[in-house]
C-alpha cells in the first residue's frame, strides 16, 4: 500500500507525465536497449522506428498512475498488455530492468525531487507487482 504523501507526489506528476510522456518513453526504451542489449530481440523493432509503441508504453503508464489506488478498475486493460507480455516471453526479473530505466527517463526528462523520484520507485513497484501477478496466473492457468 501506499501512503498519502506518495500518492500525493505521484498525482502531482502526473500533468508531466502526459505533457511529455512521449518523450520520457523515447528516452527510457534508449536506455533499456544500450544497458540490457539482451531484451531488445522481444520488441518489434517497426514499432520503436514510428512511435507506436513508445506511445503505448506511455499511456500505459499514465493510465496505471492515474489508477494507482485501484489497479482492479483498469484490470482489462492490463490483462490485454500482460497477454502481449507472456507471448513475448516477458518475465518478472525484467520488471526491475524495465523500472531502473524508466525512473532514469523520468529524472532525465522531468528533472524532478529526489522525493518524487522515490515516490514514483514505489508506485512503480505496486504497478510492476500488479502485472507480473497477472501475467503469472496467465501462465500458470
Ligand atoms: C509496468 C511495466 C510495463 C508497462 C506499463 C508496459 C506496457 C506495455 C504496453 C502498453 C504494451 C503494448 C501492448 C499492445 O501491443 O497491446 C507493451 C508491449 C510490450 N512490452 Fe511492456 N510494459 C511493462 C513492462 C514490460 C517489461 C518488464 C518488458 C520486458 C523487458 C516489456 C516488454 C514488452 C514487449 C516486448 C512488448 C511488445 C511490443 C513490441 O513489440 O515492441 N514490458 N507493454
Amino acid at each position: 500500500m501506499l501512503d498519502q504523501r506518495t500518492k500525493e507526489l505521484i498525482n502531482s506528476t502526473i500533468p508531466a507525465l502526459k505533457d511529455r510522456g512521449e518523450e520520457i518513453t523515447k528516452v527510457f526504451y534508449h536506455k533499456l536497449f544500450k544497458r540490457y542489449p539482451e531484451v531488445k530481440g522481444m520488441f518489434d523493432m517497426e514499432k520503436q522506428a514510428n512511435g507506436t509503441q513508445p506511445k503505448a508504453l506511455a499511456l500505459a503508464v499514465l493510465n496505471a498512475a492515474r489508477n494507482i489506488e485501484n489497479l482492479d478498475r483498469i484490470a482489462a486493460s492490463i490483462n490485454s498488455i500482460a497477454k502481449v507480455h507472456v507471448n513475448l516471453g516477458v518475465k518478472p526479473e525484467h520488471y526491475p530492468l524495465v523500472g531502473e530505466c524508466l525512473l532514469a527517463a523520468i529524472k532525465e526528462v522531468l528533472n524532478p525531487t529526489d522525493e518524487v523520484l522515490e515516490a514514483w520507485a514505489k508506485g512503480y513497484g505496486i504497478i510492476a507487482d500488479y502485472y507480473i501477478n497477472v501475467e503469472s496466473k496467465l501462465i500458470n492457468a
